[in-house]
């Protein structure tokens, strides 16, 4: 069971949530009987059980002809389109074999996430002598990063390995009929999935968009969905708050920023959990942080950045809470040996497993931040593999909306995306711009 503990997000919110537990089961209503702000945007409530074997099929298939006709696999995507698939392969990836690829599985790598001409350029040589395919993700199939990488990506995979070889190894997955991604997609003839219209990008990980990659990285897309279904019966309207983890988590985290609480710090003790906190960090930071309101979401690598962070989080201003992903289970068993000499004085440590020595530092930074005043929320997953992770992605999701409605918000838009693009198309001349392109060279004199 995945389990949350909120007991130290101290005394007196504690003594505050009997009273909350109305509004949490107020915003989790609206939520599900889809009257909230946004409701167009709330198919990924019921979705993962709803996928079907053939569905699975479908994606296994594609995922297949990827993996047979490709040493690499370039996935092309930004925010919703991007972190949710590098979240999970980062999740279950070997830390060094990906990178350089195993004779099983494709590597993965990413792009259309930056406009960084040496990321670019650096991508275009190391896929030279390589027999590489390209998945394009982009909903509205128009965003700047991922459509410039692709016409990259698509340019030179067609003059490496053919017209009707590129034709095979590029896979869209877009809108079922707008944007020039669905117009490529259509006039190449590729193989194309549907990213379905009521489930917004940071939502979307249990699409194509998140299945896609992640089956032809070699994970169980069927395992992580069934976590994912589970998890949406544990988190049902009808489930008493208390074994409900989304609820709780949602209650927790709002009567902590009520209290002053600004900053959540998503802490885990496993690197491979880095993308997780990314992908969370825009799930929260783009559904909340709206109306002058919200949270805002940082993440820790722990011990790791105790190194660097930890001083600020033990004393620095007192407006920080975290939230710690404890993985009860490791993959693989290493102990530590002895040694003779024992001049580095770890012998105290020979015979205990790694994981041992993490789990103490664990407790032990959990100890001293308490001590330190930082409230905190543990949530705990018996393992890192695809059931429960999937169980973890929809718990942080369903949470995600509860919060967003305690909040006051619309959590599925993101209208402020906008105004950086709206710059930068007007200082690029971008047709249609004109009028932007004026005001804003008025702007930057201002600024001289
Ligand atoms: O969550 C969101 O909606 C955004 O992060 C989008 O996913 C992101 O901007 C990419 O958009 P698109 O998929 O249209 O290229």
């Amino acid at each position: 069971m995945i389990t949350i503990d909120i007991n130290q997000i101290g005394k007196e919110r504690l003594s505050k949530l009997e009273s909350y537990k109305a509004s949490v089961a107020a915003a989790l209503a609206t939520l599900e009987s889809r009257n909230g702000a946004g409701n167009d945007f709330t198919g990924w409530l019921d979705l993962p059980c709803e996928i079907t074997p053939d569905f699975i099929a479908e994606i296994d298939a594609a995922a297949k002809t990827l993996r047979e006709n490709c040493s690499v696999v370039v996935v092309a995507g930004i925010g919703g389109s991007y972190l949710g698939a590098r979240a999970v392969i980062e999740a279950f990836a070997n830390s060094f074999q990906w990178l350089i690829g195993d004779k099983k599985n494709p590597t993965i790598v990413f792009a259309g996430h930056n406009i960084s001409e040496d990321y670019l350029f650096e991508l275009t040589e190391f896929l030279k002598d390589k027999n590489f395919g390209v998945i394009n993700i982009s909903k509205s199939g128009t965003t700047t990063e991922t459509a410039l990488a692709f016409r990259l990506l698509k340019a030179q995979c067609e003059k490496q390995r053919g017209i009707d070889m590129a034709r095979k190894v590029i896979v869209a997955i877009t809108d079922a009929k707008k944007g020039a991604a669905r117009t490529t997609a259509d006039k190449e003839g590729y193989k194309s999935f549907i990213i379905p219209d009521n489930v917004g990008g940071r939502y979307s990980v249990l699409t194509p968009v998140g299945l896609l990659p992640i089956a032809v990285a070699g994970y169980d897309i069927k395992k992580l969905v069934e976590g994912a279904c589970d998890m949406r019966l544990r988190t049902l309207g009808s489930v008493p708050f208390e074994q409900n983890p989304a609820a709780v988590y949602a209650a927790a985290r709002n009567l902590l920023y009520k209290g002053g609480k600004k900053i959540e710090i998503l802490v885990n003790f496993c690197p491979k959990l880095h993308f997780f906190a990314e992908w969370w960090k825009q799930l929260y930071g783009e559904s909340e942080g709206k109306d002058g309101k919200a949270i805002y979401p940082a993440s820790v690598d722990f011990s790791t950045d105790l190194h660097s962070m930890g001083q600020w989080i033990q004393q620095g201003e007192r407006t920080i809470f975290e939230t710690v992903i404890s993985v009860d289970n490791v993959q693989h068993s290493l102990i530590v040996p002895s040694d003779a000499e024992n001049v580095d004085g770890l012998n105290f440590l020979a015979g205990k497993h790694v994981d041992q020595v993490n789990k103490m530092a664990e407790l032990g930074t959990r100890l001293a931040h308490i001590d330190g005043g930082v409230p905190n929320i543990r949530i705990t997953l018996p393992q890192l593999n695809e059931y429960w992770l999937g169980q973890l992605i929809y718990m942080f999701e369903k949470a995600c909306g509860i919060s967003g409605y305690l909040l006051g918000v619309n959590p599925f838009d993101q209208p402020g995306v906008e105004a950086y693009k709206k710059n930068m198309f007007a200082l690029l001349d971008k047709p249609g711009y004109e009028k932007e392109s004026a005001l804003i060279k008025d702007k930057i004199k201002a600024l001289e």
